[in-house]
């Protein structure tokens, strides 16, 4: 089994899990929708493609550990394939065309392949450890904005009962009079794969869960973006927060985000 094989199994189940939930999408008004929490929901569109993704897995790679969004987890050897099997379900709920598949691979507690695929517009990024980033099968890297005031950012904004809500709100007051713009698109997943494909220039958020970022946080190690947490030390795997950007501009942007 070798790292293409990984490669062609993940896109192959991420893709066929876009396929299931794009069925769900032309119906979506016949779905239940649940709400985990405020902000938070949930329908049989996230539970079908999750379990379709972790049948795929447990039966070509049986061996492998598991962690999904709506299944949980389970212990296997040094691997372990981390999913959210739609991100951005709000969007997808509302009828927002911007959501994606994340799959991603790590072994021995090491991120070595991220895959988030979006069904509406029919892309896939793709990276594997040391092999650069892909979108539908072509290199991507990093943008070339060479100053904070031409840059365009991507975040994602705490919403419900979070905390850090006061935190965004300075963060925002901070970097909006130095840069060209800020989206909130809502799917963190394809903000770091438009960050690793040169469409934003650097994003930011708090407290992601690691099934939001694991493949996005390959996409960007591999096309070039430097990529911490809050601090410089800390890093997104552990703590859930995101601060990335281009080489060129990480240190300005990262310490008008830090204050
Ligand atoms: C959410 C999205 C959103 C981010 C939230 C996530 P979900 O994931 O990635 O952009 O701001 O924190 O929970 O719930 O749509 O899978
Ligand atoms: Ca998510
Ligand atoms: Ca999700």
């Amino acid at each position: 089994m070798t790292a293409e094989d990984d490669m062609a199994l993940a896109t192959r189940l991420a893709q066929e899990a876009g396929d299931i939930l794009l069925g769900y999408w032309s119906a979506r008004e016949a779905l239940t929708i649940a709400t985990k929490r405020a902000g938070d929901f949930v329908s049989e569109a996230d539970r079908s493609a999750e379990q379709h993704l972790r049948d795929g897995f447990a039966s070509a790679r049986p061996g492998d550990g598991w962690l999904g969004e709506e299944t949980g987890a389970a212990p296997g050897s040094g691997r372990r394939w981390i999913v959210d099997p739609l991100d951005g379900t709000t969007n997808f709920l509302r009828g927002i065309g911007h959501w994606a598949v994340s799959v991603a691979l790590e072994v021995d507690g090491d991120l070595v392949l991220g895959v988030v695929h979006d069904p509406v517009k029919g892309e896939t990024f793709a990276a594997s450890k040391g092999t650069g980033t892909k979108l539908n099968g072509q290199p991507v890297v990093v943008a070339q904005t060479a100053d904070l005031s031409a840059a365009l950012f991507g975040t994602g904004i705490p919403f419900g009962t979070m905390a850090y809500i006061g935190d965004h709100a300075g963060d925002i007051s901070r970097l909006m009079p130095k840069c060209a713009g800020v989206r909130r698109m809502g799917a963190a997943a394809l903000d770091l794969a438009y960050v690793a494909s040169g469409r934003l220039d650097g994003f930011w958020e708090r407290r992601l869960q690691l099934w939001d970022i694991a493949a996005g946080l390959v996409l960007l190690r591999e096309a070039g973006a430097v990529v911490e947490g809050w601090d410089a030390e800390e890093r997104p795997e552990d703590t859930g927060t995101v601060v990335t950007a281009t080489r060129a501009l990480f240190p300005q942007f990262a310490s008008t985000l830090r204050g």
